[in-house]
């Protein structure tokens, strides 16, 4: 769906997706972001992701992958500010009856950081060190039910749990050591191991997998190859074409309009 997550999730019915996976447009670092101020862009994602709680089905999932965010110094008179989005996002979260589920780190080689300690490795002066990030967080958190993740599973019969188990060599831990990914026209794309181990462990096969803020579209690819249904949303004209263009015929590119008519775009 082409258009804003926001006004596409206030006309989606309750109950009716199964498992979310986002990674939210960044806080002013890349050209994509338009907020006035951090309290601003904290207040649209909390909307957001309020719609989704009444969207997302009885007990089922939204994974968050988000990491602090630095914006730069305006001059050498200034300080760059760092602000911890995951950190700042989980109470609100929370507050709206998502439940705390996991924080998986997703961690990078030490060659995908930026360096941040170029001053210190000269002068090596306490107080001014710097981590270069090598990780981000991916957030787990369950719409909150007085049920069992059992009666979740229960409402599958046998065959699709059964085609829905995991691979062999599941991760066990909470640290994911992943690349990242390049994309030749989104700057800042999931790699397609970190959504397919997402999908294969929330989610069952058949199920509708939902990414609102979804660029070039990795979550629906992964949720096609893994034999889930895919529902994205993207605002840019640029990324919904790149959509189109990794996924072709299996996906349809839709107004909001089309998409609650059950129409495609070819039809207009
Ligand atoms: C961090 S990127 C997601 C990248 C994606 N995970 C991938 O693998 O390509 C966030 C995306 O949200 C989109 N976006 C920003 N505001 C939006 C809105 N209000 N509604 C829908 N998409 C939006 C941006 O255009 C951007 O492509």
């Amino acid at each position: 769906m082409q258009g804003d997550a926001l006004e596409l999730l206030r006309r989606l019915p309750d109950d009716s997706i199964h498992l979310t996976f986002t990674s939210p447009p960044y806080y002013n670092a890349r050209d994509y972001s338009v907020y006035e101020s951090y309290e601003a862009y904290l207040d649209f994602l909390e909307s957001v992701f309020a719609e989704l709680h009444r969207v997302t089905k009885e007990g089922r999932f939204l994974v968050v992958n988000t990491s602090p965010v630095i914006v730069p110094r305006a001059g050498r008179q200034h300080e760059s500010h760092r602000f911890a989005i995951p950190f700042d996002l989980h109470p609100r979260l929370t507050a709206q009856g998502w439940r705390f589920i996991d924080d998986i780190i997703w961690r990078k080689p030490d060659g995908a950081a930026k360096p941040r300690n170029s001053g210190f490795a000269s002068h090596r002066q306490p107080l001014t060190w710097k981590a270069n990030a090598v990780t981000e967080y991916v957030m787990v958190y369950r719409k909150r039910s007085a049920r069992l993740i059992d009666w979740n599973l229960r409402q599958y019969p046998a065959d699709v749990r059964e085609a829905s188990r995991a691979p062999d060599d599941y991760e066990t831990s909470n640290v994911w050591e992943i690349d990242p990914a390049v994309d030749r026209v989104h700057s800042a794309v999931f790699p397609a191991a970190l959504c397919e181990r997402v999908i294969a462990y929330y989610s069952m096969v058949g199920d509708l997998i939902f990414d609102p803020f979804a660029g070039s579209g990795t979550v629906g690819v992964a949720a096609l190859k893994l034999e889930r249904r895919a529902l994205l949303a993207e605002i840019d004209d640029r990324y919904v074409q790149r959509i189109q263009n990794r996924v072709g015929m299996q996906m349809r590119a839709c107004t909001i309009e089309q998409l609650l008519e059950g129409r495609d775009a070819s039809e207009s």
